[in-house]
């Protein structure tokens, strides 16, 4: 049986980073869940369903193919054949991705990819409900949060230096919390502390702070 490490949070609290440092210092892989409902939101965009449309969603769902794959600490993703990159990282996506991540369809895919994912070895899983809906039996569940103004400081640097776009932190701020409206309030599987999950507040730490934070919180036997 594989170790999972659930990490949860909204927009910006840190997760990919904290999660990608726990997981090269374990060497467990790395899983970025909230990618693949990128890329099934990228993929109803490129083939022009209506993101307003539950139905038109829901239909399209089953066709899209996802491959996942382990390389070099993490797992990667490809649609038909080739990596989506930074194309699932524009505001663009930002602005579709609850309206596609809340439909059932999308979510029992994704779902499914991500504990078929334990046949690869030990994770850090990142994203919404990975602490409520699809690793719950985890000993090691993490719910990160960040104050709204902390966090769209976060996203809006991350996107000017990778150069996706140049928007200004308010207009972050809107969109993040846009989305966690719709990630929290939804029926299936809303953004939400677990019972038993540790949390963690980042606004006024330092992200090795976090990391250790996590560290020090898994099962003895996991700390390498
Ligand atoms: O973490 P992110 O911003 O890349 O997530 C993109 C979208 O996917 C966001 O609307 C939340 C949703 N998501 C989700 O519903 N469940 C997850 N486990 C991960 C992400």
């Amino acid at each position: 049986m594989s170790n999972v490490i659930a990490i949860d949070g909204p927009s910006g609290a840190g997760k990919s980073s904290v999660s990608r440092i726990v997981g090269e210092r374990l060497g467990y892989l790395h899983v970025d869940s909230g990618a693949l409902y990128r890329i099934m939101t990228w993929q109803c965009l490129a083939n022009g369903v209506d993101t307003d449309s539950p139905e038109a969603i829901c239909a399209f769902a089953g066709k899209v193919e996802i491959e996942c794959r382990p390389e070099a600490g993490h797992i990667a993703y490809y649609v038909g054949g080739e990596a989506p990159g930074d194309r699932i990282r524009t505001p663009e996506i930002n602005a579709h991705a609850s309206k596609v991540a809340r439909e059932k369809p999308v979510r029992d895919k994704v779902t499914a990819l991500l504990k078929g994912m334990t046949q690869y070895g030990n994770l850090v899983v990142e994203g919404r409900d990975i602490t409520t809906a699809v690793f719950p039996e985890s000993p090691a569940r993490f719910y990160l949060t960040a104050s709204a103004e902390a966090r769209a400081r976060r996203r809006q640097k991350e996107e000017v230096e990778k150069g996706i776009a140049n928007q200004s932190a308010e207009a972050v701020k809107a969109s993040l919390l846009a989305r966690d409206a719709i990630d929290s309030t939804r029926k299936y599987a809303p953004l939400k502390k677990a019972d038993g999950a540790l949390e963690i507040d980042s606004s006024d730490l330092t992200l090795e702070q976090v990391v250790e934070t996590v560290m020090n919180a898994l099962p003895k036997e996991w700390r390498a």
